[in-house]
């Protein structure tokens, strides 16, 4: 009788060899954009003590309630924990070897996270994880620029449809007193609660504001908010970071009922999300958590961080189509003598500049070369006609975000390129 196979753990995956230059190419990108911004690798164990993650994440949160992989250590009994992220054990890192104690550091780390959820498409037990933190930091400076190192992420990645959400929780004493007035709303509108909220109510009420349950919309939606109450200090973080953000020419939208899984945070909560995900559209989240160092025994230290859920960037990679990450910056289209002049010039410096620059070649309508543009994987199409050389002005067309078409001079084309996502 042949003996049964063995299969993978449900909800933990293999990956393939037609996959792993995919997840290659994505991690050297990922790398290259960390050095950009001065982020140098930490590398945590798998395995921390339960306690670490119940004081850290928080003992209300679905992480730590239901989701942890926990078994004790055989010798002493320790209970142990395989990690559901990294931020905890990264602090836990850093307060051991003091690492800030000359001075504020920026780190980043890889690898699985457990989490014992139910498996969808984008959701799995054992998953893959980019994750950067800023110790010592007090922002909000810093956290527009970790924004916007996602954001040229995902514009060196051509990933498409990314869209980003910000909000701000507050500070504690502000989440204490709105917290108070929550749990009186949803008192009041306790017929109107499922099970799941009314035991959030006592444990957890903020979570609350994350339920998909439609039946609770409505007395989601009457319910007050976190970001109208805040004041002083961390009203003014948020109003600086979005500042900052618009100085980095980066769209985003506030969320008010944007408050994550994790307990540790406070004032800016982000996410960067993909409508052609489903349910799992968030593809990094982040934020501030100035009080989680001396939640775990540390000196206060201020710091902000995020984590790309790799499996999701891949996911998306493969939906349009790739199988690589290295596709061109731009394809250049032109029709007409003195267009193609113009264009074969621009093209060269835009590659003096080190971008990949494809130039149509066989002529052909602008129809048929936008359709090559559009194959090529590109990011952008550069538009030359008639008007254009006349003009001297290059056409930019985004072919893998929603945007409109713009027209630059030459010598501005080579900055546009390299940090817009669209
Ligand atoms: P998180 O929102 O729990 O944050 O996870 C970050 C990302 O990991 C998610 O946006 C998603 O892309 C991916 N992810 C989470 N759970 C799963 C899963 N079950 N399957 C596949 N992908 C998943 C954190 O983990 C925080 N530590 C982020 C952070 C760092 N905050 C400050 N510093």
């Amino acid at each position: 009788m042949a003996v049964p196979t063995i299969q993978a753990v449900r909800g933990m995956n293999d990956v393939l060899p037609a996959e792993t230059p995919l997840w290659q190419a994505l991690e050297d990108a990922a790398r290259a954009v960390f050095a950009q911004y001065g982020y140098v690798e930490l590398r945590v164990p798998v395995v921390e003590a339960t306690a670490l993650f119940v004081r850290g994440i928080g003992d209300a949160t679905d992480i730590v309630e239901k989701e942890m992989y926990s078994f004790e250590d055989r010798l002493n009994g320790e209970s142990l924990t395989l990690r559901p992220e990294a931020t905890a054990g990264i602090v836990r890192a850093a307060i051991e070897h003091n690492l800030t104690y000359e001075r504020p550091q920026r780190v980043w780390t890889a690898g699985p996270m457990f989490r014992h959820e139910r498996p969808q498409k984008g959701r799995y037990r054992q998953f893959h994880q980019f994750d950067a933190e800023a110790l010592g930091f007090a922002g909000p400076d810093v956290d527009a620029e970790q924004i916007a190192l996602l954001s040229r992420l995902w514009n060196k990645l051509g990933l498409p449809g990314m869209r980003l959400e910000i909000n701000s929780i507050g500070d504690p004493d502000e989440r204490k007193a709105y917290r108070a007035a929550l749990v009186a709303h949803f008192e009041r509108h306790a017929r109107a609660l499922d099970d799941d909220a009314r035991r959030r109510l006592r444990t957890n009420p903020l979570r609350i504001l994350d339920s998909k349950n439609a039946a609770l919309r409505e007395v989601i939606a009457a319910a007050p908010r976190l970001l109208d109450s805040l004041e002083g200090e961390s009203s003014q973080h948020f109003d600086a970071l979005r500042l900052a953000l618009a100085d980095y020419g980066i769209a985003y939208t506030v969320n008010a009922r944007l408050v994550r899984g994790l307990d540790y945070y406070n004032r800016t909560v982000f996410e960067w999300i993909s409508d052609r995900l489903g349910a799992q559209g968030t593809v990094a989240g982040g934020g501030r958590y100035d009080g989680l160092f001396e939640q775990l025994g540390g000196k206060p230290t201020p710091a902000c961080g995020f984590a790309i859920g790799i499996e999701r960037v891949v996911l998306l990679l493969r939906e349009a189509g790739r199988t690589s990450v290295d596709v061109p910056d731009a394809f250049v289209v032109h029709v007409g003598d003195a267009a193609t002049k113009f264009a074969l010039a621009t093209a060269e410096r835009l590659r003096d500049a080190g971008l990949a620059i494809i130039v149509n070649a066989n002529g052909g309508s602008f129809k048929t070369q936008m359709k090559k543009a559009d194959a090529s994987g590109a990011r952008w199409a550069l538009i030359f006609g008639d008007d254009e050389a006349v003009a001297q002005r290059v056409a930019l067309k985004p072919l893998r975000f929603p945007g409109e078409q713009i027209a630059l001079p030459p010598d501005e084309v080579a900055a546009h390129l390299q940090t817009r996502p669209s």
